[in-house]
């Protein structure tokens, strides 16, 4: 029988520190003793992550048996983001797809009684509660590093509710995650870094841009805030929304700067819209 090593769990806090040393994120300084006791508590779910060892369907066959419905909402968010690429005539991109399926995999350390108590008890959840779950992206990040998961995968996972306009949750710095990932993933940059000719610190934005990672996050963000508002699973007491009022809650956003304006236009595209039609809507709505 295998016995299961502390090594996993040390990796993990020594991936944790790192990330913190790296990003000013307040939120998450308050919130390090919480992620560092979920993965306490799931000593082995993290040494069965470190052994995933880069490939995504092991990645996500882990994440099912942890949890069902965030799977599930994964393979929403993938079909959502692949139609959203699709009408922004991106090429057929694996890495984003892998990221979109897995983008929610920091809620596996997560206990179920706090992530399903809205969905399965209608109970709201506590101020503290709500916290506990805006730690996803961060255990997202520490457990993508361990399973040595495509850095696209690892950047979603963290800022995949981060927006364009500052808002939104943890404040990845982009730099510092782009930095990290650097050091430790040289061989999948390898070729970049090369071609970048990438010494210190400098480029690493452009690099990120080059691997589209930033953009990749926000096509998810906006293929999760759609799939999460039109879910057939919405408990009673939650608000249903109808198209109409989903069509104005994005523009309204991408007013707002929380998104970008091709990725608004995918989706106005795939739900049928006449690009005529589209340029309208954005005047209306006073969209630039
Ligand atoms: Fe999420
Ligand atoms: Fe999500």
């Amino acid at each position: 029988m295998k016995t299961i090593k502390s090594t996993p769990l040390q990796e993990i806090n020594r991936i944790l520190n790192e990330i913190l040393l790296i990003n000013v994120r307040p939120s998450i300084k308050k919130s390090k003793n919480y992620i560092e006791n979920c993965f306490e508590n799931n000593n082995y779910l993290i040494g069965r992550f470190s052994d995933v060892n880069g490939n995504p369907q092991k990645a996500f066959k882990l994440l099912e048996e942890y949890d069902y419905h965030t799977a599930q909402h994964g393979i929403e968010v993938r079909e959502m983001s692949m139609n959203l690429s699709k009408h922004m005539d991106k090429e057929f991109d694996e890495n984003l797809l892998d990221a979109a399926l897995l983008h929610d995999i920091g809620k596996a350390p997560l206990p179920k009684e706090v992530l399903y108590k809205e969905k399965f008890s209608g109970e709201r959840l506590t101020k503290e509660e709500k916290r506990k779950i805006r730690t996803h992206p961060i255990m997202g990040e520490s457990i993508g590093i361990i399973a040595k998961l495509h850095p696209s995968i690892v950047y979603a996972a963290a800022a995949h509710h981060d927006y364009k306009n500052g808002r939104g949750y943890p404040h990845i710095n982009p730099k510092g995650i782009i930095e990290m990932l650097v050091t430790l993933y040289p061989d999948i940059y390898k070729e970049s870094l090369d071609k970048q000719r990438i010494i210190g610190n400098t480029n690493l934005i452009t690099l990120c841009n080059d691997m589209s990672l930033i953009g990749d996050a926000s096509i998810i963000s906006v293929a999760d805030m759609i799939c999460a508002t039109i879910d057939p699973n919405r408990k009673e007491y939650q608000k249903k929304y109808t198209k109409s009022q989903l069509y104005n809650i994005l523009l309204k956003r991408l007013k707002d700067g929380f998104y970008e304006k091709n990725t608004v236009r995918a989706y106005l595209r795939h739900e049928g819209k006449k690009d005529t039609l589209i340029t309208k809507i954005f005047e209306i709505y006073g969209i630039k």
